[in-house]
């Protein structure tokens, strides 16, 4: 398919050309985004109406609005679809070629800042926890009392070498310890001096965006996955792949598809939002790829502490033998959100690079937090929390397995839960999906939607993006009963 060059659009978009073999929303969307990023559609070049588009080139309307949306999410285009779209603004680092003279009216504007200005971030879910908020722990077991007396310890008399500007990478006896609990927990060996710390795995990722992503790469990210890692991406300039996820975890055959692909941030212990586990024939054929490739893998283990049956496997940081590997870790999931403390375990090759640009950053993470939880492990409270949570969260798992109801109408029934703090339900539309979670949040139970994990773009169709993704460990099991009881009355069963 060819657009006429006398096609009568308001802006000249001839010459693209659709495969009606391959995605058409894909290829659409590459062609818009190359037109953009080569200057050929200038910037608040307002773009045809969905539907006249989607009649110069015979294909749906959906098909049209898809790779909008992706274009949307990405920042290259502005505006509401349906009120007019236009072309948004780039900067030269974004751009190529140069971008037309601002106007003297333009405010300046960074390309990171449009593309943050049109990204939906979803606001992580705040206050006081409540049944089924995903993402966190049972913080409220945390040992308050003893974190105030180390936290009281090391203030009252802190060394004065310690309080001035500290190694970028972290505070070293932190850093250590964090060497010495991968060692011992993942059977990950590395050096302190591959340890980065940060503020939390969200940092971490962030990091990766920043130091890996040259401006239009190709970035493979799971579909459904953990959105903000993608939006991190996506601001450092990636062009976000969705590869699919099935019942081992990522298909990492898909990834040789992707042409130019170098990069891929994965979920491996428990994929995000999906819950299933990569087996390890995929992580060897992931690592076999980035071998192959020079490729590089972000490793997020956001809550990998948390197994409760069947065999841990290796973290593909553990099984890495050429460098291809950064491994994000977080303290958030262990002790509390607010807490704002993780890591990056840095292939030996990039550890300085990755603590130079946080010098530049923000120089290093605030020394009280990391001196306290480095005394927090060294004294044994640490690895006693994480038993004390994962029992926890295990059974605040059981109270929601055991009084979920025997059928929710249009829903799968729940799945066998190995590992996490989440789990991951499926609904039969996207229609069912809405009425279940807006009937809950009518009763004050928080239900995340499963079709907000997806990529804008995804060819998997839109029912089948469908369900509930709740998380078990925020409120102790009463408080889970409660809710449960409050759904039954929401969804009248
Ligand atoms: C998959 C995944 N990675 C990373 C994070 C961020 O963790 P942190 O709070 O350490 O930044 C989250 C938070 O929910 C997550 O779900």
């Amino acid at each position: 398919m060819v657009i006429p060059s006398a096609a009568p659009l308001s802006v000249d978009l001839s010459g693209i050309r659709l495969d009606a073999q391959q995605g058409l929303a894909r290829q659409l969307y590459q062609a818009l985004r190359e037109r953009i990023l080569d200057g050929r559609l200038q910037r608040r070049t307002r773009l045809p109406a969905s539907r006249d588009l989607a009649n110069q080139l015979g294909i749906s309307r959906n098909t049209v609005t898809r790779a909008f949306d992706q274009l949307y999410a990405e920042g290259y285009i502005e505006g509401r679809i349906g009120a007019g779209t236009y072309v948004a603004e780039l900067s030269a680092a974004t751009r190529p070629t140069p971008a037309p003279q601002a106007q003297p009216s333009d405010a300046p504007q960074s390309a990171a800042l449009q593309l943050l200005q049109n990204h939906h971030l979803n606001p992580p879910l705040s206050g006081a926890p409540r049944a089924f908020r995903v993402g966190v722990p049972a913080f409220d077991l945390f040992p308050f009392e003893t974190w105030a007396r180390l936290s009281a310890r090391f203030w009252r008399k802190p060394s004065l070498a310690r309080l001035g500007y500290g190694d970028p990478a972290g505070d070293l006896q932190l850093r250590e310890l964090i060497a010495a609990y991968l060692r011992n927990s993942r059977g990950l060996h590395c050096d302190p001096a591959q340890v980065v710390v940060t503020n939390g795995a969200q940092q971490a990722i962030s990091l990766c965006a920043q130091l890996l992503v040259t401006p239009g790469a190709r970035v493979a990210v799971e579909n459904p996955g953990y959105r903000a890692a993608g939006h991190a991406l996506a601001i450092g300039g990636a062009q976000l792949c969705g590869v699919a996820v099935d019942d081992e975890g990522l298909d990492t055959a898909a990834l040789d598809r992707i042409e130019g692909c170098r990069l891929v941030y994965v979920t491996p212990s428990h994929q995000y939002p999906s819950g299933v586990t990569l087996s390890l024939a995929r992580r060897l054929q992931l690592l076999e790829w980035a071998e192959r490739t020079d490729g590089l893998i972000i490793e997020d283990d956001y809550d990998g502490e948390y197994r409760y049956s069947g065999t841990p496997l290796a973290p593909l940081a553990a099984l890495d033998r050429q460098g291809r590997v950064l491994y994000v870790g977080t303290f958030c999931k262990i002790t509390f959100p607010a807490l704002r403390l993780g890591y990056l375990v840095l292939p030996p090759a990039l550890a300085e690079a990755f603590a130079r640009r946080r010098a530049l950053d923000m120089r290093h993470s605030e020394i009280g937090t990391q001196a306290v939880m480095a005394e927090f492990i060294a004294a044994g409270h640490f690895q006693r929390h994480i038993r004390r949570m994962r029992t926890a969260a295990r059974s605040r798992r059981d109270a929601l397995l055991a009084g979920w109801p025997e059928s929710v109408p249009g829903c799968a029934p729940l799945p066998v839960v190995e590992a996490g703090l989440h789990l991951c339900v499926r609904v039969n539309s996207l229609a069912r999906e809405r009425e279940l979670i807006s009937a809950a949040a009518g009763v004050g139970v928080e239900i995340s939607a499963l079709s907000s994990y997806w990529l804008p773009d995804s060819s998997t169709p839109e029912d089948q993006r469908a369900g509930l993704v709740l998380g078990f460990a925020a409120v102790p099991e009463a408080q889970i009963g409660e809710a449960l009881q409050a759904l039954r009355r929401a969804w009248q069963i």
